[in-house]
């Protein structure tokens, strides 16, 4: 069961009918922008409250942006879904192509092929076709190290250095088709080595600069990587993580990595193993800058990303070619606007897919300017984020909803101490956003004046699928709004049937959409299992959802026992097998529970051994080796020792339980199934 409960302050006074000002729907301007209609139920999620307030976009705004109505909106939507090939041969005309596609779409059932017949090179597409116009000498990267470093990268640097690494590359042996990891920190090489396998067909695996040695195996494993690149330190909070040291115990006992590229960036001490490591600097003495981007097959892959899953191994999320690009092009130049006069600031990690999408492949592709920085929004102080934005004249912003709910926290002040009149959009991704925090990201960022589109995607669907046109779609604090171009989504109960108005059910997608994953690397059984078979020919988002009257789609949360803490999801046995294998721990079970700063927290129940005291001390200990096996946004906020846990008859731990528990809540959901009732008095003692 998943409810989500908002409990909004004092309603802010804010005028009515303006631009950008909120204005009633269906009623005339209501005296009190909330209303709460009770309880909506259904079988599987509750909503208890309706968000009142609309945002029109600003008219100045939708003057000047592509999509400037409502109308028009709807108009080009209609036409994506009636004639989806016309729309994404369109689309895709924009790019180059080596040759053109001979058919837009070949849809067996879950497997998709996009622009079928075509070739082409992401990296040309991203570099080379900028080089010829005035974009040769336009900023392609703006990037700011966490110590205050700072580089620009025009786009012809940024090509010169891509085909020299992408020679590196050929150097070392790694050829079309292979797989590398990149395990490096927010920085402009990041951006390169990716480019540059992609410049030469090699498939790159990033993985975040914050997961620990296991993540990296685990990922080394089941793609079955020959090389590696990575620094050997990344800046973060004053401090240095060892990243090469990380790499060093992955691959401690052997693996497929036949070579290390290490590049130097935080200059702490590092042990580089004779024929096995290599100094980035170095290997480019060797290499010219002249690479030929080679051409590839419009499905050919791309990259590995992985993705916790409920069964605890990771997913390897895999993405291809020519509908990734179409996608993260498409969507780039609609839902951000994107100018060539912008500067565009998405602030999450390369080692996301957000960071995939909308740092890398969707900005170059617009040739656009984007900014990077390395390190946290607080370091040294909590307005990073707002001098960063005050000093490049952002105009851009694409942040999450943990980072506001931070920034709210840590205080208005930090924010009114700088000029952020630049903007002129604002986004937000990751996870629901509460609708106080939507209300005041609007007013405090966005000076009341800037368009917030939140956009609902994943991992998974490689590009946004739910998000307001900034110019067109009225907005509602913490709702997505309305499809994307060529995005079936609809609601549906446990038959599959939509569900009406306001009723919660499953998110799915009807139709497949151009950036599509194609499949779970090395396991399309399981592909096929995840994702199309519950609602055939459909694909199961793992979201609750419900439609509002106006047909504004508002996430409700995951399904499934995936947490979502800070933006990450997390798989629960991937935690609970990092706690047992702790000596002193025989079981364990690890739920959410709502936390105002991270979304949700991280709440593990354990079982010891026989034997072993359960100490204050030993709860440290577990949590500091979670952080260890996965890294540490893993780490439980809180550890509880329990003597047993609940259990089916069939011996499934009941974590909807635990979850009430650990939320305080009294037991309130079917207990029927519960092996041993004393269980349950006993967990509530449970607490610290
Ligand atoms: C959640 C991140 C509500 C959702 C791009 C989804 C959101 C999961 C939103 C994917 C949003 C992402 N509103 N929920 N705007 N954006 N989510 O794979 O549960 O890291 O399924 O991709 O985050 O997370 P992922």
């Amino acid at each position: 069961m998943i409810s989500r409960v908002h409990r909004p302050g004092t309603p802010p006074s804010l005028g009515c009918g303006e631009a950008g000002r909120p204005v009633a729907t269906a009623t005339a301007c209501p005296e009190n922008f909330f209303g709460i209609l009770g309880l909506l139920m259904h079988d599987n999620i509750e909503s208890h409250l309706v968000e009142k307030r609309v945002f029109k976009p600003p008219r100045d705004f939708s003057r000047k942006a592509r999509i400037k109505s409502l109308g028009q909106y709807r108009r080009m939507y209609r036409e994506s879904i009636r004639q989806p090939a016309k729309f994404w041969a369109r689309e895709a005309s924009e790019l180059v192509w080596r040759p053109r596609w001979k058919k837009v779409l070949e849809w067996k059932a879950p497997f998709a092929k996009w622009f079928v017949g075509g070739k082409l090179n992401i990296s040309e597409n991203c570099l080379d076709r900028h080089l010829s116009g005035p974009r040769r000498n336009k900023a392609a990267i703006i990037w700011e190290g966490e110590p205050g470093d700072r580089r620009t990268l025009t786009y012809q640097q940024l090509h010169h250095e891509v085909c020299r690494f992408a020679n590196v590359l050929k150097r070392n042996n790694i050829r079309n088709g292979d797989r590398v990891i990149i395990y490096l920190p927010n920085i402009p090489e990041a951006a390169i080595a990716m480019l540059a396998c992609a410049r030469i067909g090699a498939v790159h695996s990033v993985v975040f600069g914050g997961f620990s040695s296991d993540s990296i195996r685990d990922r080394i494993i089941d793609s079955g990587a020959i090389a590696l690149v990575t620094a050997d330190g990344a800046y973060r909070r004053g401090g240095i993580v060892p990243l090469k040291r990380n790499v060093d115990d992955a691959l401690r006992d052997g693996t497929s990595i036949k070579r290390v590229i290490v590049f130097r960036r935080a200059g702490n001490d590092i042990h580089m193993e004779e024929g096995r490591d290599v100094w980035w600097h170095r290997e480019l003495e060797y290499v010219d800058a002249n690479c030929r981007a080679t051409p590839l097959d419009s499905e050919h892959p791309l990259y590995l990303l992985y993705t916790s899953g409920s069964t605890g191994k990771p997913k390897g999320i895999l993405h291809t070619t020519g509908g990734y690009l179409v996608g993260v092009y498409s969507t780039m130049k609609y839902i951000f606007d994107i100018r060539d006069e912008d500067i565009f600031w998405c602030t999450a990690d390369v080692g996301w897919v957000t960071g995939h999408s909308y740092i890398v492949y969707g900005p170059l592709a617009n040739g656009a300017t984007v900014v990077m920085y390395e390190g946290a929004p607080n370091w040294p102080e909590p307005d990073r984020f707002w001098k960063i934005i005050e000093e490049y004249r952002v105009n851009i912003l694409y942040t999450a909803p943990t980072a506001i709910r931070a920034f709210i926290r840590w205080g208005d002040e930090w924010v009114a101490k700088h000029d952020l009149s630049s903007l002129r959009l604002l986004g937000t991704v990751g996870e629901p956003i509460n609708p106080e925090a939507w209300m005041w990201y609007h007013k405090n960022i966005g000076g009341s004046r800037c368009p917030i589109v939140d956009t609902w995607w994943q991992t998974e669907t490689g590009t946004i699928l739910i998000t307001p046109s900034p110019g067109a779609i009225p907005t509602k604090p913490g709702s997505a709004t309305l499809p994307f171009f060529g995005v079936d989504p609809a609601v549906v109960d446990e038959n599959g049937r939509e569900v009406g108005p306001n009723i919660g059910g499953k998110l799915i997608i009807r139709r497949p959409w151009p950036a599509m994953l194609r499949t779970i690397y090395g396991d399309k059984a399981r592909y096929r299992q995840q994702y199309w078979s519950e609602f055939k020919g459909n694909y199961l988002t793992g979201d609750g959802a419900r439609r509002d009257e106006d047909g504004y789609f508002w996430i409700v949360g995951r399904i499934d026992d995936v947490l979502n803490v800070a933006g990450h999801r997390l798989g629960t046995s991937e935690i609970e097998s990092a706690l047992v294998s702790h000596p002193r721990v025989a079981e364990a079970a690890v739920v959410p529970r709502p936390d105002e700063l991270k979304g949700q927290g991280v709440v593990a129940f354990v079982t010891l051994k026989t034997g072993v005291n359960a100490t204050r001390d030993l709860k440290e200990e577990l949590r500091d080796h979670v952080g260890v096996h996965i890294g540490r946004i893993a780490k439980p906020d809180e550890v509880r020792f329990a003597e047993a846990l609940p259990k089916t008859r069939s011996g499934k731990i009941m974590r909807r339980l635990l979850k009430e528990i650990a939320s305080g809540a009294k037991v309130t959901g079917d207990t029927t199934t519960l092996e041993d009732f004393s269980v349950l008095g006993k967990l509530a003692e449970s607490e610290e």
